[in-house]
């Protein structure tokens, strides 16, 4: 039977896995976990700080874990606020974790990997091979991350997958830090009947993807047989690429009265204009079949739904 660790279960992306999760294993086979407790407790919750690796353990044997799957980080535009910190969280926090899972012999570990790793070397669309010039330490720590998982699956066997997100839109959780949070935003402003602030350019092409493919994908890659996978690195991930006029302009079909007007956060813009603004994604495609579903248009008419009914309820 798996027993699922989450770490950094409150977060955008460990409130929709732990749910999808629960779904798959089993309510008892997931134990949640973050520096702090969640606003409901859903599921077996541990108080953790994954920088302690003692409690790391501890939690890790107390409920026989066979599986972390490690979120927690300090994404791209907060980390640049205190970069060393930012690098002793994303980075020792990772290795705690691949120590762990080596010692107890884990079946698996989960790491997401961001097109952070991108820079501004790097070919358009981006390749999964490429040159790769971080500029931001939050991207610095994830590509570093990346390789620090191909030497631990490499040199001890340690079953660690990982994927490159795109920028991720979703109506549950909202993000928090960083540069692609403007497209959850302009949803959430758009159905509270508000003007949007934009604090990035109009022409500024970002890869997105809508959250129930981000939670699908991760799921596909830890079931893919072991023997299909060809990096242990991130994969690319691709759904679709939008600037924040295309995204506005698809918005209004919806909203007609949405106001937008642009001002710019010169850290955020700089760090959108170092990445990729689509990456290429065969080789997930290949590997393990990934797809996506949702495109720009469905997106918008699934958030607006969703969002509508989230208000409604309130
Ligand atoms: N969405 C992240 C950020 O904007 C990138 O992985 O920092």
């Amino acid at each position: 039977m798996e027993k699922i660790l989450i770490i950094g279960a409150n977060g955008q992306l460990g409130t929709e896995l732990s749910a999808a999760l629960q779904t798959k294993y089993g309510q008892d086979a997931v134990i949640g976990s973050d520096i702090r407790k969640p606003q409901e407790e859903n599921s077996i919750f541990e108080l953790l700080d994954v920088l302690d690796n003692d409690a790391l353990l501890k939690t890790v044997k107390k409920h026989k874990i066979t599986q972390i799957y490690h979120l927690a980080a300090i994404l791209s535009a907060k980390g640049e606020e205190n970069p060393k910190m930012t690098w002793n969280i994303n980075m020792n926090g990772l290795l705690n974790v691949l120590e762990v899972a080596h010692y107890e012999k884990l079946k698996k570990v989960y790491y997401p990997s961001s097109i952070a790793v991108f820079g501004t070397t790097t070919p358009s669309p981006a390749p999964q091979y490429t040159s790769m010039n971080p500029a931001t330490i939050y991207g610095i720590s994830k590509r570093a991350g990346e390789q620090w998982c191909e030497y631990y699956f490499n040199k001890y066997g340690v079953d660690v997958r990982s994927l490159r997100y795109p920028g991720l839109i979703s109506y549950k959780t909202s993000p928090g830090g960083g540069t692609t949070d403007y497209a959850v935003d302009i949803f959430y402003k758009a159905v509270e009947g508000a003007k949007f602030s934009c604090f990035l350019e109009e022409n500024t092409r970002l890869p997105m993807m809508y959250m129930p493919d981000a939670v699908r994908a991760t799921m596909e890659l830890m079931e893919a047989p072991k023997e299909s996978l060809s990096t242990h690195e991130g994969y690319n991930l691709n759904a679709f690429d939008c600037t924040p006029k295309e995204l506005y302009n698809e918005l209004k079909k919806h909203v007609p009265n949405l106001e937008i007007s642009y001002q710019i956060d010169k850290l955020r813009q700089s760090i959108a204009d170092s990445w990729s603004d689509t990456v290429n994604d065969d080789v997930a495609r290949k590997d393990w079949n990934w797809n996506h579903r949702y495109d720009m248009e469905s997106t918008t008419k699934d958030m607006l739904l969703n969002l509508k009914k989230k208000f409604a309820v309130k």
